[in-house]
């Protein structure tokens, strides 16, 4: 006998989760969440049955809902991703939200690891006259940010090569970066989503997991304008090495700002 919507939707629930059951439900049949509340009693295809229990068995199997499902929100917008790039966080928008505090309409801004392009084409979207160079060393990622570039309308130039080797010889009034930053050695590398996501969007192999932090703030001086900011995302428990980094590459003003479970994970400092 064929199954309506409610009882698919609670036979998923028991295996992944209300939560996961409706996105992947959602995408399995190309419907809004407010259809699938509106229509409980709607009697499903085969089809559909099957596209539906195909995902609910891959996401048992732990592949994250965001490459199920090809997109994940951020900042209100859908961004493409794919086992290419890192699925973007909301512990992210802190970094957008702290740039966006600190740059005018005509700002130049340069994201370094792009990854799908979230942070950059997000400000991008919200700076319709800034200048924005993203980087990655990621052919991969690059391709998609730029699909998620054309799809958002932004103007964003994509240049592939390792963190400053592709914006040699320029300045920006703002430098934004979310690098890999976990430890080689964090159990969490093998745990729950990132197990899946590229393990170079992740950490960059140090035993500290700040090798490129390390980096990325030692080369910002020679790419930032007078004025102009550095703003980084880093670990939990990364708050004082970055201030340290900053401190030590003679940045001012330094801040440290919280995620939204109030941990501090943006660090950045102003090139008097
Ligand atoms: C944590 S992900 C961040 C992705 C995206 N900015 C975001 O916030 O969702 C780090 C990104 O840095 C890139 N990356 C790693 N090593 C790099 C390097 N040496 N030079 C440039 N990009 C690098 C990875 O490919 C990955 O896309």
């Amino acid at each position: 006998m064929k199954r309506t919507v409610r009882a698919a939707l609670d036979e998923a629930a028991s295996a992944i989760g209300a939560v996961d059951a409706r996105a992947l439900a959602t995408h399995a049949w190309d419907v809004t969440r407010a259809w699938l509340a509106a229509n409980p009693m709607q009697v499903l295809s085969e089809t559909q049955e099957a596209r539906l229990a195909s995902l609910v068995a891959q996401r048992t199997l732990g592949q994250p809902v965001a490459y199920l499902t090809g997109s994940r929100e951020f900042w209100s917008r859908d961004f493409a991703v794919g086992p290419g790039v890192l699925i973007p966080r909301p512990d992210t928008e802190t970094l957008v939200e702290a740039a966006l505090e600190r740059i005018g309409g005509e700002a130049s801004i340069c994201d370094l690891g792009t990854g799908s392009g979230a942070i950059a084409v997000t400000l991008a979207c919200e700076r319709r006259r800034a200048r924005v160079v993203a980087t990655d060393a990621s052919p991969a990622a690059i391709a998609i940010a730029r699909a998620n570039a054309l799809a958002h309308g932004a103007t964003v130039e994509f240049r592939e090569g390792s963190w400053y080797a592709p914006v040699a010889g320029e300045a920006f009034d703002l430098i934004v970066s979310n690098p890999p930053y976990v430890a080689a050695g964090d159990a969490h590398l093998a745990r729950g989503d990132l197990r899946f996501e590229p393990r170079g969007a992740l950490t960059d192999e140090s035993e500290d997991g700040l090798a490129s932090l390390r980096e990325i703030v030692a080369g910002a001086t020679g790419h930032l304008l007078p004025g102009g900011w550095i703003l980084v995302e880093h670990g939990y428990d990364q708050a004082d090495a970055c201030r340290s980094l900053l401190a030590a590459a003679g940045f001012a003003g330094l801040v440290s700002l919280a995620d939204l479970a109030g941990i501090p994970r943006v660090a950045g400092g102003r090139r008097e």
